[in-house]
């Protein structure tokens, strides 16, 4: 089949769910409530979740690799989590006051990272990142926050900037350039230009906010040292070290990253996995910055930093829900040994099918995330945003296309994939030959 075969196939089994994009277009900017929600030619309405599979309002029945933005480790709607949710319902969803179950949360995340030494919850990963680098701001009494080309730290106003290629131009209407002289920003994986660019800027560095791992960017990976050489010369300069931990947290290990490449931030957020399914984003770190939140303190405003919450953080579903998550993965340590296997297995897999079929491309990730990037004369490896941003996105999103219509599996095209452990092997085998059928001929995913 070819590229608009596909696009017919598509939308012939995907009726229902156009009528419903164009009139979603009615209500919604775009037809969505995310950005990267949309995709050509519309994207399928969801009807419901379960396990590994999306059922779209057509009577489609996809497997899943996108998981909720990659937050559902145990796949959608798990019984371990629902049944408590159910029960949770009857007394209560929002309490909108201090609560036993938050506390129990906090206290798990306490103990499965150290360096969680204070928390504060809120409702999304954007809020934990906008009060991770207002606590930066107050504990060093500094302005100006550094972040890599291509990190995505939420929708926050004070760091969108430099999220998607060319990284030099505004990321859209409605930001102020003055806002903009207080962000900067590095390239991922270039240890030496960072550092000259971090130099240049020392004497109002705030701080430094990275990912670990490069996720919305195409599932990157750190090189040696970047991430210490970062740390180092924050924590030299009296900045700050923040590590956004939203997707890493909790994803290859029951703990976050941090510990597995002993880095030692200052501050680091959370989000995804510990809401179990439910809204949530956190900002945690060491004692000494944290209690720069605590408002309980004698004082007037100036001294303490007012990063909130809001009206539904700690709400007592999201507190349960990814409460009882978290039980769930430290009970069961094979649930990481699965979705880990499972997620090399499938780069390897993938890697070799590529390879068979000379097809140029590389496959990235770790633990149970992964990604394929198609390579082009511009881009021969992938070490940073730029050259994922570079390398053939077209065919990326054609391929993704191939897959939901003809094999109904289902990436958010150009994103990173994630296996939950509702996944096994079948799935990673049915994904291996559903592509190895999709390059039987190379041009079968190019536009015609
Ligand atoms: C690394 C990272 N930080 C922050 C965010 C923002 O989280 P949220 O979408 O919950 O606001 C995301 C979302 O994908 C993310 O990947």
């Amino acid at each position: 089949m070819k590229y608009d075969d596909y696009l017919e196939l598509y939308k012939t089994k995907t009726f229902e769910s156009m009528n419903l994009y164009f009139r979603a277009r009615e209500i919604f900017p775009g037809g969505v409530s995310h950005n990267i929600r949309f995709f050509k030619p519309y994207p399928f309405f969801t009807r419901k979740a379960r396990g590994k599979f999306l059922y779209d309002v057509d009577g489609n029945k996809y497997l899943d690799f996108w998981n909720g933005h990659w937050a559902l480790i145990l796949g959608h709607s798990p019984s371990k989590v629902t049944q408590k949710l159910r029960k949770q319902l009857k007394s209560g969803t929002l309490y909108g006051t201090a609560n036993e179950v938050s506390f129990k949360l906090g206290w798990e995340i306490n103990k499965a990272i150290p360096l969680a030494e204070n928390t504060r919850f809120c409702s999304t990963g954007s809020e934990a990142t906008m009060y991770a680098i207002r606590l930066a701001r107050s504990a060093s009494g500094k302005r100006v926050i550094a972040k890599v080309e291509g990190g995505w730290h939420g929708f926050n106003t004070n760091l969108l900037q430099s999220v998607n290629y060319p990284y030099e131009v505004d990321e859209g209407l409605g930001l102020i350039e003055d806002e903009g002289h207080f962000v900067e920003s590095l390239q991922f994986n270039d240890l030496e230009r960072s550092l000259k660019v971090l130099e240049s800027i020392k004497d109002d560095l705030a701080a430094i906010i990275v990912e670990p791992v490069l996720g919305g960017a195409g599932c990157i990976l750190p090189k040696n040292g970047y991430l210490h050489g970062l740390q180092e010369f924050a924590q030299k300069n009296g900045s700050l070290f923040i590590l956004d931990e939203i997707v890493t947290g909790f994803r290859f290990s029951y703990g976050a990253v941090m510990d597995n490449l002993k880095l030692e931030p200052d501050l680091f957020t959370l989000g995804k996995i510990i809401g179990g399914g439910l809204p949530i984003g956190a900002v945690c770190g060491k004692k000494e910055f944290m209690k720069l939140a605590d408002a309980t303190v004698e004082g007037d405003k100036s001294t303490y930093c007012s990063i909130g919450g809001g009206t539904f953080s700690a709400n007592p579903l999201t507190m349960k829900a990814g409460y009882h998550t978290l039980k769930t993965l430290k009970k069961d340590p094979t649930i990481y040994e699965n979705i880990n296997n499972l997620g090399e297995f499938t780069r390897t897999g993938l890697t070799k099918i590529l390879n068979e079929m000379k097809i140029k491309a590389e496959v990235t990730g770790i633990g149970s995330l992964f990604m394929i990037h198609f390579l082009n004369d511009k881009v021969r490896s992938i070490n940073s945003a730029l050259d994922a941003a570079l390398s053939n996105k077209e065919m990326l999103n054609n391929y993704n296309l191939a897959l939901m219509a003809n094999h109904d599996i289902f990436f958010l095209p150009g994103k990173m994939g994630a296996f939950s452990n509702a996944h096994d092997k079948k799935d990673s085998m049915k994904l291996l030959n559903a592509t190895r059928s999709i390059f039987e001929n190379p041009g079968n995913v190019k536009p015609s």
